[in-house]
């Protein structure tokens, strides 16, 4: 092998090794089946949630102090849904910014015995589904909530993981993280893949 070869090879190991897990985390597989919060009460989910660590996805790329918005949607009682956040990147650890990122959507519960499984759609022209995206693993409502989704690839051999540690108050780590993770890793997912989403400097709404 030449030395451009030797380069290009070890550039593709970097990307994949640094790269990648910002933009997917894929497993072998079906997908993992954490169980979900019982009794889930909507109502006390509701209101502004803040990223404290999720897993690295493509539409989140670079989204620092993400955010979530839940609320009530009085035409068809349907849970409002605003993700907002800040894109910028760091040179030399200054941030950089590109601008403010936001998305709208609705969540519904497809089937009303199972309130912690939502389906997430964030455009009218998204097919909708019946098939929840979006799982309330955990949450004691008033400082941490836990959300999983996932998708297995057709053939079953890779999924693809979506994970969010959420917290009531910006960029504080729950005071049960460890526990946590510990259950996130008994139901099979891979805790060090989750990173701190910086919530520093960010802007109040
Ligand atoms: C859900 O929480 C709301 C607000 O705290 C409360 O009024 C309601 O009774 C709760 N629902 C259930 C089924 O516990
Ligand atoms: C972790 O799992 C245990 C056992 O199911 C449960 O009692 C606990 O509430 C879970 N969450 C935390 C943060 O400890």
């Amino acid at each position: 092998m030449g030395f451009k070869e030797t380069v290009v090879l070890l550039s593709v190991c970097v990307v994949l090794t640094y790269a990648t897990p910002r933009l997917a985390v894929i497993k072998p597989g079906k997908c993992p089946k954490p169980s979900v919060q019982a009794n889930f009460n909507r109502t006390e989910y509701l209101g502004t949630w803040y990223e404290y660590e999720r897993f690295g996805n493509w539409f989140q790329i670079l989204v620092e102090c993400g955010r979530a918005e839940y609320g009530v949607n009085a035409a068809d009682q349907s849970i409002s849904v605003l993700n907002a956040g800040t894109r910028r990147f760091r040179v030399f650890g200054n941030p950089i910014t590109i601008g403010p990122v936001s998305i709208v959507g609705k969540a519904t519960t497809p089937d009303p015995t199972k309130p912690a499984e939502l389906t997430v759609s964030f455009s009218e022209f998204q097919p909708t589904s019946d098939t929840p995206n979006y799982f309330v693993v955990e949450t004691d409502y008033k400082n941490y909530a836990v959300v999983f989704s996932c998708d297995t690839l057709p053939g079953n051999l890779l999924n693809l993981q979506f994970a969010w540690i959420l917290t009531r108050e910006r960029g504080v780590a729950p005071a049960d993280l460890a526990a946590i993770k510990a259950n996130l890793s008994a139901a099979n997912i891979d805790v060090s893949k989750l990173f701190i989403v910086n919530q520093e400097n960010c802007p109040s709404s």
